[in-house]
């Protein structure tokens, strides 16, 4: 069994030898820069464990994984158009640094990109990725519909926003273990277990990436701290504070969760303090842990070594107390 730095190296590797440079210089190279900014790579990471925690080769994944992690960078270009949003770890976004058509179409060549890196695959697997992946592009595309929805709905419920997560969020996180699953040709019910295990941790990771895009290091974070905030995005801090706060609070937040004022730094230090005053921040702490054990919990319903399960959750571990 490889460890953490072996799978990035190798998908590292992998991605470097598949982006060479091609004309139309315009469509190309904010792919290049956008690929090459670096990121965690979780998701493929998570496709080549997963492939040698079900005894494939993980080198069998590195296409899929790719595959993955280009489509999530495609999701990423366009859901910083629709955000608005200045920086992606800690540069310029693409609609910042060329403009919005480059973002789109760009974008849009990624995620043909992403599909053909499929193709590499023998027919049946090909089916199975395929499947896969369509599903999950288009649950992605719901779950983003949703979160513009909800800047301008006043009536959001926790429920509605954790379904909105699981699609924007999750299920990406889920398929990458599945497809890593699915190479390494293992059971259908392990492959449902591993899809289980990624929805929940994927749940974890969303509710974390909103505790941190208010509460995180603007030193680090490679985001702008508060832009979610900006763009009154109802987070589960956002709906859980609206629960726990007294009325006039509660109003108040409201109320500043309805406005874009074109200085936004008091809007974002009072909502930080009403998000901590109300509880709704330790809340979130305890949900993102909460989500990771319930992923925990579905690896043992999994027919693999226990060793293989540790690697699993102490990745889940790391990425729970990540500040990135
Ligand atoms: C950001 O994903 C978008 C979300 C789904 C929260 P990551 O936090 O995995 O972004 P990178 O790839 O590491 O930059
Ligand atoms: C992004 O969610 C989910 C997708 C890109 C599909 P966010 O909008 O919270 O992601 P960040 O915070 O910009 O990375
Ligand atoms: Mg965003
Ligand atoms: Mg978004
Ligand atoms: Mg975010």
């Amino acid at each position: 069994m490889a460890h953490l730095e072996d799978y990035q190296n190798a998908f590292l590797m992998h991605l470097s030898s598949k982006i060479s440079q091609k004309e139309p210089r315009n469509l190309y190279e904010p792919i290049e820069y956008i690929l090459q900014l670096g990121g965690k790579r979780l998701r493929p990471i998570l496709s080549l464990m997963s492939a040698d925690i079900f005894g494939g080769q993980s080198e069998k994944a590195l296409d899929a994984a790719l595959a993955i992690e280009v489509f999530h960078n495609f999701s990423l270009v366009h859901d910083d158009i629709m955000d608005g949003a200045p920086l992606r770890r800690g540069k310029p976004t693409v609609h910042e640094k060329w403009d919005i058509n480059t973002g789109i179409l760009s974008g849009d060549a990624m995620l043909i990109m992403a599909y053909q890196l499929l193709e590499s695959y023998e027919a049946d697997t090909f089916a199975q990725l395929s499947k896969l992946f369509s599903k999950t592009a288009i649950e992605v595309c719901e779950g983003q519909q949703y979160d513009v929805d909800f800047e301008s709905r006043t009536d959001v419920t926790i429920a509605e926003y954790l379904q909105m997560i699981k699609y924007k969020t999750a299920v990406l996180v889920a398929a990458a273990l599945k497809m890593g699953a699915i190479i390494a040709g293992t059971s259908k019910k392990n492959q449902e277990a591993i899809y289980n295990f990624g929805l929940n941790l994927g749940i974890a990771f969303q509710i974390q990436d909103d505790y941190l895009d208010a509460f995180g290091n603007p030193e680090t974070f490679g985001k702008q701290i508060g832009g979610d905030i900006i763009e009154n995005k109802k987070t589960l801090l956002y709906l859980k504070a609206c629960e726990l706060l007294e009325e006039a609070d509660r109003q108040q937040l409201i109320h500043l969760f309805d406005i874009h004022p074109n200085d936004a730094s008091e809007k974002i230090t009072r909502v930080k303090e009403l998000f901590q005053t109300s509880g709704a921040a330790d809340f979130a702490r305890t949900e993102i842990s909460r989500y990771t054990t319930i992923a925990f919990e579905v690896l043992d319903t999994l027919s693999i070594a226990d060793s293989q399960k540790n690697i699993l959750r102490d990745f889940g571990t790391s990425l729970m107390n990540r500040s990135v």
